[in-house]
């Protein structure tokens, strides 16, 4: 394996480097040093499993696939949210001793796992897929273009870096914010053509898009490269504001309502 830093090829192979590892839980905690030897196509994540069979067998981190789809091994490396498994040390070797911590925003049960438990009850706000009734041929009928709008949000591996690196949600949870990845399933089901709900109030009161300032940088962190903040939380602002601010929208609402 090489890296590449201003033209130069370096090696990691048969190389010691020093890994910044948050030991601890929630009340206390603190940076041990682990020196171990690369070996050829090491990423982030293996380096801790070696860390593990080696110096600190109770070192805790979350893991299942070791191929970036089961979203379970977020940490902050070197102050940067990314998939251990999908960090090769060929990417960090040259920028000194690695440091890896827990996610910053969800609070530390121990050493590198967090309580990604906000997550769970803040997808439980948005209402599910509410199918239409099928055609007289017994079938739904989309577009491949109604089918494409949506389907880069199915990619999402639910491995809450977007949620990790939003400031809304990092400073401010109390608001009541759901956070990018949740405005982004309602968008999925807002922009599903078979869809018949409506979740607009939703949208605005339960998952508060209006603390969004478009700041971007959940879209930055997504290591399925879903632009969630372009495809998915402004559409859904846009709507929220034809639904609020439009007077003949409001109008025709208003009309309907007394109708029924
Ligand atoms: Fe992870 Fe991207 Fe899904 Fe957010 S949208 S949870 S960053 S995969
Ligand atoms: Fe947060 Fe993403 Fe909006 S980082 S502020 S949800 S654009
Ligand atoms: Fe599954 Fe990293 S171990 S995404």
């Amino acid at each position: 394996m090489a890296s590449h830093t201003a033209g130069k090829s370096v090696s990691v192979a048969g190389r010691e480097h020093t890994f910044n590892v948050f030991r601890g839980d929630k009340e206390h905690g603190e940076l041990v040093d682990y020196t171990i030897e690369l070996s050829e196509g090491m990423v982030v994540l293996d380096a801790i499993h070696q860390i593990q069979a080696t110096e600190a067998p109770d070192l805790a981190c979350r893991w299942n696939c070791k191929a970036g789809k089961c979203g379970s091994c977020s940490a902050e490396i070197n102050g940067k949210p990314r998939l251990m498994c999908m960090t090769r040390m060929d990417q960090v070797v040259d920028e000194g001793p690695t440091t890896i911590k827990p996610m910053k925003t969800f609070p530390v049960i121990k050493d590198l796992a967090t309580d990604v438990s906000f997550n769970y009850r803040a997808a439980k706000k948005v209402p599910a897929l509410d199918p239409k009734p099928k055609d007289e041929r017994g079938e739904w009928t989309m577009y491949q273009y109604e089918v494409d709008r949506i389907q880069e949000f199915r990619k999402c591996i639910e491995c809450f870096l977007c949620q990790n690196t939003c400031h809304v949600l990092r400073d401010h949870q109390e608001v009541g914010f759901a956070g990018p990845r949740f405005i982004m399933r309602a968008a999925q089901y807002e922009m599903h053509p078979m869809d018949q709900a409506d979740r607009i109030d939703v949208v605005k009161e339960e998952l508060g898009i209006g603390y969004c300032n478009i700041n971007k940088c959940c879209t930055d962190v997504c290591p399925e490269g879903i632009n969630i903040t372009d495809n998915a939380i402004i559409p859904l602002k846009e709507r929220v504001v034809d639904r609020v601010y439009d007077p003949v929208m409001g109008l025709w609402r208003k009309l309907t309502a007394s109708e029924t």
